[in-house]
């Protein structure tokens, strides 16, 4: 098929790339190259369609948010009421943090215009003339570029006052968070945004209700947004025909860990590991596959059986898990799973916010027992408290860390109970550090 040819929802066809089609290319993250490649001209098909019309056709072409949980991004959108009086905001959500997690920041560094393109055509539709872009603190290189992205927007007209003569005005504030986990989850977000401790709110009320300052807010991760312009350019059918039904279009996936060629890899949604696994040289030479996770440490692992599980919001959910991410972090047969849940968990314990009991709590004794049973000091009697510990937080913990935090070890325990057990009875870690090149 060729791009607006439309046709069958495919898994495996990507028609072409689109979020890195030019990456490679010289200076991509310049105005200039954005518009070489029809940049901002799905802004003017959208601009010259009612807001409810946009949020109709992003609606139906299926969207799915990126962050993580794959909410309808067009859905979310007709939340914001109409005519409240009240400001709207849209916040983007560039605090990307879920560990093995690396897209989003890869396409602001190389293509920031398209986010900003997708800013103003969903600030349109929801009619907002203020957006925020709350970006990961450490990432200063991506902070400088993304600046000057928008001021080179502002400059060529397509932010500010009576954008290309629609009369929308609009206005984007880059906003560096400090690295705190914690504030990608979207409340604490918004918490830190207005300047106190990012810490969760409770929801209901959702974003869409009393976000920002209290008014109707739309939180949108990067990839999401940056994904709208094409949309709007190429059509809603040709995004459909990637993919699968209830997931359709294509997305970024992380590759991570032993692989051959690790990176960021555009690919359809509903694709299998095994496939990423063609496209990027498979493990490294004389290894095999482990364990991995589908979308960073807060979803469960998975081994070589799930190879052929399909990378979408009803696959990978129907394994016992979301998608996630889509950060695959692909282990060999190097890697001790104590060690590897280990430190995620104290990952967890680091980065909880300490809000709520279960996670603040439970998190640090799943790091004392981790480490007794790692260093061979472990009873077997452990792993039943492990186990019990993740029941008291999964559920009962005030955001999704909590939860995140849980999951890798109901899965280790039930894929790997033995290698607990031989760190037990055998007094220590039956790997050798040396040969394993991730931990060292
Ligand atoms: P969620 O499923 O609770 O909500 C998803 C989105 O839908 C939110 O924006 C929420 O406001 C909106 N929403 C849900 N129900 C709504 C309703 N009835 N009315 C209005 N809006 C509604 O998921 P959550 O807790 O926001 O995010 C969890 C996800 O984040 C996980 O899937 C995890 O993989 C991911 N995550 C991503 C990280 C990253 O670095 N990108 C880091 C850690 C977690
Ligand atoms: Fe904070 Fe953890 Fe509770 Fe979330 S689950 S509110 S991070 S203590």
């Amino acid at each position: 098929s060729r791009p607006g040819a439309g046709g069958e929802a495919s898994p495996e066809k990507l028609l072409a790339p689109v979020l890195s089609a030019f990456w490679d290319q010289p200076e991509s993250w310049t105005l200039e190259t954005y518009r070489r490649h029809q940049g901002y001209d799905g802004l003017r098909r959208a601009l010259a369609m009612a807001p409810d019309d946009v949020i109709a056709y992003v609606k139906d072409s299926g969207l799915r948010g990126r962050g993580g949980a794959g909410f309808p991004t067009g859905m979310k959108w007709q939340f914001i009421p109409q005519g409240d009086g009240k400001p709207h905001y849209l916040v983007v959500n560039a605090d990307e943090s879920e560990p093995g997690t690396c897209k989003d920041i890869p396409l602001l560094f190389a293509n920031p215009h398209s986010l900003i393109e997708g800013i103003v055509i969903a600030c349109h539709a929801i009619r907002s003339n203020h957006a925020f872009i709350y970006l990961r603190g450490e990432v200063v290189p991506v902070l400088r570029r993304l600046h000057e992205a928008v001021r080179e927007a502002y400059a060529a007209g397509f932010l500010g006052k009576n954008i290309l003569g629609s009369g929308l005005d609009l206005d984007v504030i880059v906003h560096a968070g400090a690295g705190a986990y914690i504030c990608g989850e979207e409340t604490a977000l918004l918490d830190s945004l207005e300047g106190r401790r990012g810490q969760p709110r409770l929801r209901p009320p959702f974003p869409a209700v009393a976000g920002l300052y209290a008014c109707p807010t739309v939180v949108n991760n990067v990839e999401s947004i940056a994904s709208v312009p094409a949309i709007m350019l190429r059509g809603k059918d040709w995004f459909r025909s990637m993919g699968t039904e209830k997931s359709p279009g294509f997305t970024l996936y992380s590759l991570s860990g032993h692989v051959a060629r690790p990176g960021q890899y555009e690919a359809p949604l509903g694709i299998t590991l095994r496939q990423l696994l063609d496209m990027s040289g498979g493990m490294r030479r004389g290894h095999r596959l482990k364990f991995w996770t589908p979308g960073g440490s807060s979803t469960p692992m998975f081994t070589d059986e799930h190879l052929d599980v399909p990378l979408d919001y009803e696959g990978v959910g129907a394994a016992g898990s979301m998608l996630g991410t889509k950060a695959l972090q692909c282990f060999d047969e190097t890697t001790c799973v104590v060690r590897a849940v280990t430190r995620w968990t104290e990952f967890y314990a680091h980065e909880s916010c300490g809000k709520c009991t279960p996670c603040r709590e439970g998190t640090y004794w799943l790091v004392q027992l981790l480490r007794d049973i790692e260093a061979g000091k472990g009873a077997m009697g452990d792993l039943d408290k492990i186990d019990d510990i993740a029941d008291n937080i999964n559920g009962k913990s005030f955001c999704a860390l909590g939860d995140g935090a849980a999951s890798p070890i109901y899965s280790s325990l039930k894929y790997f109970r033995e290698e607990y057990e031989q760190h037990i009875t055998g007094r220590g870690c039956p790997f050798d550090p040396a040969k394993s090149t991730l931990w060292g």
